[in-house]
C-alpha cells in the first residue's frame, strides 16, 4: 500500500468505518487496490454463491473499494481439481471448496463425509465452530493454505433414475457420482452400489447421458444444477453432511496490511452466520419448488427406514478409521452421542 493510500485509508477507518461516503471510491487507484479473486463451483443461487458476493459487497463498502473481491461462480474460472492449483500459485486468492475435497491432500477431512455423522445442524455447527475444526486448520498450512471459515451447505440426499430408494437393497446395482473422498466410496459400496468421483461441473452432463445413474447432493445443488430434469426420484435421507472450507493462500494473507486483514476477518464472521441461516432457509424454499415443479418423485424416509440406512453404513466408520484417524472418529462419535 503506498502511503497516500495508507493515509486514506486510515482516514476512512477513523471517519466511521464502515460509511462508504467517507472515502469516494473513485479516489482508490486502480492499481493500489487488493483484488481478491473468489472462485467457486457452484450457482449464484446458492447459500455459497449468494455469501460470496455478500462478502464482496460488505468489504467494497467497508474498505471504500480499497479491497475488491471478484466473485467467480460456477467453475466459470477454476474447476474440482483444479481449484488448488489456482490457489497456491497466487491465480485466485480465496476458495470455499467442499471437506470432502480436501480429502485428497488431508485425509482428516473425510469425517464430514461420514454416513449419518450429524444428527441435525446444530450438532455439525458444534464440531464446525470448535477444537476439532482449529486442529484441522492448522495442518491445512502444510500446503500454505489458510482456513478462514466454514459455511454450510447443508443435508446430503439421494437422486437416482431406476426407483425410489427406502433401504440398503434398493441401492444395488446403481452407479452414483460422488465428490474426491474414500468414505463417499465406501459408503456407496457398502450398499452394493458403484461409486465414480468426477468434478460437480461435470455432473449434469453425466447424469443426462447415463455415464452415472444416480447421485447425492443438496437440495441447493439438486435444484440449481437442474440435476433433477435428469433424475426421476429424489429420497430425503439427510444422510450425509456437506460443507465448506473458506480458503486462502496463507502468504497472501500475511501481505495484507493487518488493519485491512482485521476488516476483511471480522466481515468474514458476520457472513459465516449470514450463509449458514441463508443455507436453512434455501434448504427449505427450493425443495418447495421442487415438490411444485413435481419433475422429480420425492420419497420422505421413515424414522425406521432411515435407522436401517444408518446401520447399514455403520460398517464404513470401521473401514475408514485408519484413513481418516481412529481419535478423530471417536471424536465425532462423542460429539454425536453428547451434542458437545
Ligand atoms: C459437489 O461437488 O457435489 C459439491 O461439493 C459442490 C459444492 O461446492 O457444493
Amino acid at each position: 500500500m503506498t502511503k497516500k493510500l495508507i493515509v486514506l485509508f486510515l482516514v476512512f477507518l477513523l471517519l466511521g468505518g464502515c460509511s462508504p461516503r467517507v472515502i469516494d471510491e473513485q479516489q482508490v487507484d486502480k492499481n493500489e487496490k487488493i483484488v481478491i479473486k473468489f472462485s467457486h463451483v457452484v450457482s449464484e443461487n446458492t447459500p455459497k454463491g449468494l455469501a460470496a458476493i455478500r462478502f464482496a459487497d460488505l468489504v467494497r463498502a467497508r474498505t471504500g473499494g480499497y479491497v475488491e473481491v471478484q466473485v467467480f461462480p460456477d467453475s466459470m474460472l477454476y474447476k474440482d481439481g483444479e481449484e488448488f492449483e489456482a490457489l497456491k500459485s497466487g491465480a485466485v486468492q480465496m476458495l470455499a471448496p467442499a471437506t470432502s475435497k480436501l480429502s485428497t491432500m488431508f485425509p482428516e477431512w473425510q469425517l464430514f463425509d461420514l454416513p449419518f455423522a450429524f444428527p441435525d445442524m446444530t450438532t455439525a455447527h458444534t464440531l464446525m465452530d470448535g477444537p476439532l475444526v482449529q486442529e484441522l486448520f492448522t495442518d491445512l498450512q502444510e500446503q500454505k493454505f489458510l482456513g478462514l471459515a466454514m459455511w454450510d451447505s447443508g443435508f446430503k440426499q439421494f437422486t437416482n433414475n431406476t426407483r425410489p430408494l427406502r433401504k440398503a437393497e434398493d441401492f444395488q446395482g446403481l452407479h452414483f457420482r460422488v465428490m474426491t473422498s474414500q468414505v463417499l466410496k465406501a459408503q456407496f459400496s457398502e450398499l452394493g452400489a458403484q461409486a465414480s468421483a468426477m468434478p460437480f461441473n461435470d455432473v449434469y452432463q453425466a447424469l443426462k447421458n447415463g455415464t452415472v445413474d444416480a447421485e447425492e447432493n443438496t437440495i441447493s445443488n439438486i435444484y440449481t444444477q437442474n440435476f433433477y430434469h435428469s433424475q426421476k426420484y429424489l429420497t430425503l435421507s439427510n444422510h450425509g453432511y456437506l460443507g465448506y472450507v473458506v480458503l486462502t493462500n496463507a502468504d497472501f494473507w500475511k501481505s495484507i496490511p493487518p488493519e485491512v486483514a482485521k476488516i476483511l476477518e471480522d466481515t468474514l464472521r458476520e457472513v459465516t452466520i449470514w450463509e449458514r441461516e441463508r443455507a436453512g432457509e434455501m434448504d427449505q424454499k427450493q425443495l418447495v419448488a421442487l415438490e411444485r415443479e413435481g419433475k422429480i418423485e420425492i420419497t420422505h424416509l421413515s424414522q425406521m427406514e432411515r435407522l436401517q440406512l444408518q446401520k447399514a453404513l455403520n460398517p464404513v466408520y470401521e473401514l475408514l478409521s485408519k484413513e481418516i484417524g481412529p481419535d478423530l472418529v471417536n471424536r465425532v462419535k462423542k460429539i454425536q452421542e453428547k451434542g458437545e
